[in-house]
């Protein structure tokens, strides 16, 4: 690869902004450590008019077809909602020879398969660290650092807008649709809030995770799935007086080799590694047969820190570039 790396990002909304001045703001970063200049050559939007005042605004294009196009293009940040046309966009991008991050969990829990197989057919990286559960480094320390250990269960917040909401209600005694404006004013909840309140949201990130640890990912319709939306005030006070806590939960375990999900509130007490999991935390309890039980937790939703986890992505395929070996997760078909 060459010392000058060129990056086209898909969608220009708080992920993509966070992505475009984190580069910005750090400049030398990724060079100094990793020996590449990194420099944004396009970012594909839906609507012109609403980036007319951002400050690099001949960037910004609604043709796709300039980024295909463009051979100078290495890899391709999304940061799209919904399945299209991110899908299309990434299979044509896979096809062009250029290397793909995605922060899109519907997307990728529907295609993620389909997307690994293309990869590997044009010898391109796919990084999906920031589809699931926000700055944590779930996808990439469960696919590197999780080889030998038999992952028996995990139990998660994995919805930054929930868990964001049910704190609010507790600690401010905030009524719903206030905690929930705040999530959407700080960028945590999707444009269209349903998917996070209807728990959809984190049943597409378990699938993800179902995926990258078993190879495959429970029958989707065998999976209880609810949101928070029915959870009154009342209910958190009450349980709240007894020291316990509501939490938005996703689970996973492998059982006589089916694996079975669930996506629902669940009453903790204070024993429970998730109790202490507030604000737009996210947390993964991941149970190893032979580790035990290790908690990652961390912010799971918002601009930076999931920049973070693709700027981490970023780093990953630029080390296995400059490697004469790949990186083992990026290398590695999760399916
Ligand atoms: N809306 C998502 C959340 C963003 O609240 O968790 C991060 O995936």
């Amino acid at each position: 690869m060459k010392k000058k790396i060129k990056i086209a990002l898909l969608g220009f909304g708080t992920v993509g902004k966070g992505i475009y001045y984190s580069l910005k703001n750090h400049p030398k970063r990724i060079s100094k450590t990793i020996g590449f200049e990194i420099e944004v050559v396009s970012i594909v939007v839906k609507h012109l008019e609403k980036h007319q005042d951002f400050e690099d605004n001949k960037l910004i294009t609604t043709d796709f077809e300039t980024v295909i196009q463009n051979p100078e293009i290495d890899i391709v940040l999304e940061a799209i909602v919904g399945k299209e046309p991110a899908f299309s966009y990434l299979s044509q991008s896979i096809k062009a020879g250029k290397h793909i991050i995605t922060a899109n969990k519907e997307m990728f829990a529907h295609h993620g398969e389909e997307l690994l197989e293309l990869s590997q057919k044009h010898d391109v990286n796919i990084g999906f660290e920031a589809t699931t559960a926000g700055g944590i480094p779930v996808i990439n320390t469960i696919g590197k650092l999780f080889q030998f250990n038999e992952i028996k269960k995990i139990t998660a917040i994995l919805n930054g807008t929930s868990n964001y909401i049910l704190t609010q209600m507790r600690v401010q005694k905030l009524p719903f649709n206030i905690a929930l404006k705040q999530a959407q004013e700080l960028g945590y909840a999707e444009a269209d809030p349903t998917n996070d309140i209807e728990g959809y949201d984190s049943f597409y990130k378990l699938m993800i995770l179902g995926q990258l640890i078993y190879g495959k990912q429970p029958d989707w319709s065998s999976v209880n799935r609810e949101g928070i939306v029915n959870i009154t005030a009342k209910e958190i006070e009450d349980y709240n007086l007894e020291d316990k806590r509501i939490k938005h939960i996703a689970s996973l375990e492998l059982q006589d080799n089916t694996l079975t999900a669930s996506v629902k509130p669940v009453v903790i007490s204070s024993e429970h590694p998730l109790y202490s999991i507030e604000g737009v935390e996210n947390a993964v309890v991941i149970e190893g047969d032979v580790v035990g039980q290790i908690t990652l937790s961390g912010p799971g939703a918002g601009a930076f820190p999931t920049a973070s986890a693709m700027l981490e992505d970023l780093c990953l395929i630029l080390q296995s570039e400059r490697s004469t070996t790949s990186s083992p997760i990026l290398a590695k078909a999760i399916l």
